[in-house]
C-alpha cells in the first residue's frame, strides 16, 4: 500500500489498523469472512475504471472485449456452481439485488411475503421500515415459539389468506434447514413467484453442506461476501423463464453501470468455491457451529431453535440475566466479535435486544478446528458472567487467550498475523 500511505496517510493508517483487528480478533459475526489475497487482488483493479452499462455483447459503451469476458466467466461459474439457468452479476449488494426483485415481479401496493425481521428475516422483506414494505404490502410469517422452527402449514395457510405476488424464503438470522421443496409447493397453489434469499448460506449450498434451491425457486438472491467469501456484491440466479425479467430490473430498471472490479472479484470467488477444498470448507464451518452449539448449550445458554443445521446460533440470553448489547459490547472489549440481535418473541427493543448471533464462517476459513469450540464457548460464558459482574480483569484474561489462539491460526488475505 505505498501509494496509499503516500498520498492519504490517514487512510492508509485506518486499513493497517483494520487489518491487524481482522487478525487479532475471535470474528464470529456469521454475515462476515476472509476473503482470499486473489479475490482482494481482483477487488483492487484497474477494471474499476471502466463502464459498461448492458449485459456482455450488449453494452452502451465500447471498449468493453476483456469486461464482456469476465462478466461472461462469472456468469458462467455461477450458473454451474448454483444448478440454475440464468444468473445476473451485476447487483451492487444484496439490498439491491431484492429490490430489483421486486421490480421485476410487482407494482407498487402489491402483497409480499416474507419472514419477519424479528423472527429472522431480512428488512428487504417486506418489513415496514424498509423501502421493500412502504411501497409494498408486506404480509409476514415467523417461527413457532415453542420450537424456533418455521411451521410450514400455518405459512401456507397465510398465503392462501394474502394470496402474495411473491413469497421469500430464507432470512439473516435463520439457524435452521430451509425448506426450499416446502416453499415452492406453497408459492404454487397461490401462483407466487418463489424468492430464496441465500444471502447466508451461498458458500454452504456451493459446498454441498445445504440442500440446494435449484428445482425449487424461480429466483435465488445472495449476496457474494457471507459464506460464499467473495467480495461485497450479489447475485441473482433464476429460471430461464423469468431471466428477462430479472435482466431488465436490474438494468436499466435500478442501477448504471455495473462495478467491473467486483465482477472479476465475484468470478475468482465462484473459482475458489467450485473447489474441493471449499466442500470441506463448507462442511467444517457446520460441524464448527454445531459444535459451538453444544458447548455453550452445555453452559445452560438458551439457543433459539435448540441448535444449528448451518453456520449460524442465534442465543437468547434472557435467562443469563445479561442483555444482548451489554454482552456484544463486553464480548468486543475481550477480542470476540458478534452482534446484538432480537430473538423470535423478544420483549425488549430492537436497539436494546435479548440476543446475540453468532457464526462459524470467518473463524473456518483461519484453519480452527472443532476441538477449539469449548474454548470459544468457554471464553463466550466467562465473557457474559464478568459482563454481568463487572468483571473487567476476566475479560482481559480473555482477551490474551483469544489472542494466542488467533496468532496459532493466521487469517486467509491478510499480510498481518
Ligand atoms: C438474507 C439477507 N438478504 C439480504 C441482505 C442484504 O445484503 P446487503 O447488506 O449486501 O445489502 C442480507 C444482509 O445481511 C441478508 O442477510
Amino acid at each position: 500500500m505505498s501509494h496509499l500511505a503516500h498520498v492519504d496517510p490517514e487512510i492508509a493508517a485506518l486499513v493497517v489498523a483494520e487489518e491487524q483487528l481482522q487478525a487479532d480478533t475471535l470474528r464470529l459475526i456469521p454475515s462476515e469472512n476472509y476473503v482470499s489475497h486473489a479475490v482482494l487482488e481482483a477487488t483492487g483493479t484497474v477494471l474499476q475504471n471502466k463502464y459498461s452499462e448492458g449485459y456482455p455483447g450488449k453494452r452502451y459503451y465500447e471498449g468493453q472485449r476483456h469486461i464482456d469476458q469476465v462478466e461472461t466467466l462469472a456468469i458462467e461459474r455461477a450458473k454451474a456452481l448454483f444448478a440454475m439457468d440464468h444468473a445476473n452479476v451485476q447487483p451492487y449488494s444484496g439490498s439491491p439485488a431484492n429490490l430489483a426483485v421486486y421490480l421485476a415481479f410487482l407494482k407498487p401496493g402489491d402483497t409480499v411475503m416474507g419472514m419477519a425481521l424479528p423472527m429472522g428475516g431480512h428488512l428487504t422483506h417486506g418489513w415496514g421500515v424498509s423501502a421493500t414494505g412502504t411501497w409494498f404490502r408486506g404480509v409476514q410469517y415467523g417461527v413457532e415459539r415453542g420450537t424456533g422452527r418455521v411451521d410450514l402449514d400455518k405459512v401456507r395457510e397465510l398465503a392462501l389468506a394474502e394470496r402474495p405476488k411473491l413469497i421469500f424464503c430464507g432470512g439473516t438470522a435463520v439457524p435452521r434447514t430451509i425448506d426450499f421443496a416446502g416453499f415452492a409447493e406453497i408459492a404454487r397453489e397461490v401462483g407466487a413467484v418463489l424468492v430464496a434469499d441465500v444471502a447466508h448460506i451461498a458458500g454452504l449450498i456451493a459446498g454441498g453442506a445445504h440442500p440446494s434451491p435449484a428445482g425449487h425457486a424461480d429466483v435465488v438472491s445472495t449476496t457474494t461476501h457471507k459464506t460464499l467469501r467473495g467480495p461485497r456484491g450479489a447475485m441473482l440466479l433464476s429460471t430461464e423463464e423469468h431471466a428477462k425479467a430479472i435482466d431488465r430490473a436490474v438494468f436499466p430498471g435500478l442501477q448504471g453501470g455495473p462495478h467491473n472490479h467486483t465482477t472479476a472479484a465475484i468470478a475468482v470467488a465462484l473459482k475458489e468455491a467450485s473447489g474441493e477444498d471449499f466442500r470441506v470448507y463448507a462442511r467444517q464451518v457446520v460441524a464448527n457451529a454445531q459444535q459451538l452449539g453444544e458447548q455453550l448449550a452445555a453452559r445452560g445458554f438458551d439457543l433459539v431453535s435448540g441448535g444449528t443445521d448451518n453456520h449460524l446460533l442465534l442465543i437468547d440470553l434472557t435467562g443469563k440475566d445479561v442483555p444482548g448489547k451489554v454482552a456484544a459490547k463486553a464480548l468486543d472489549r475481550a477480542g470476540i466479535v458478534v452482534n446484538y440481535n432480537t430473538v423470535p418473541y423478544d420483549t425488549r427493543k430492537p436497539f436494546d435486544p435479548s440476543g446475540i448471533r453468532i457464526g462459524t464462517p470467518a473463524l473456518t476459513s483461519r484453519g480452527i478446528p472443532t476441538s477449539e469450540m469449548a474454548a470459544v464457548a468457554e471464553w463466550i460464558d466467562l465473557v457474559v458472567g464478568a459482563a454481568r459482574s463487572g468483571d473487567e480483569a476476566t475479560i482481559a484474561k480473555v482477551r490474551a487467550d483469544v489472542k494466542a489462539l488467533m496468532d496459532a491460526y493466521p487469517a486467509p488475505g491478510l499480510s498481518v498475523r
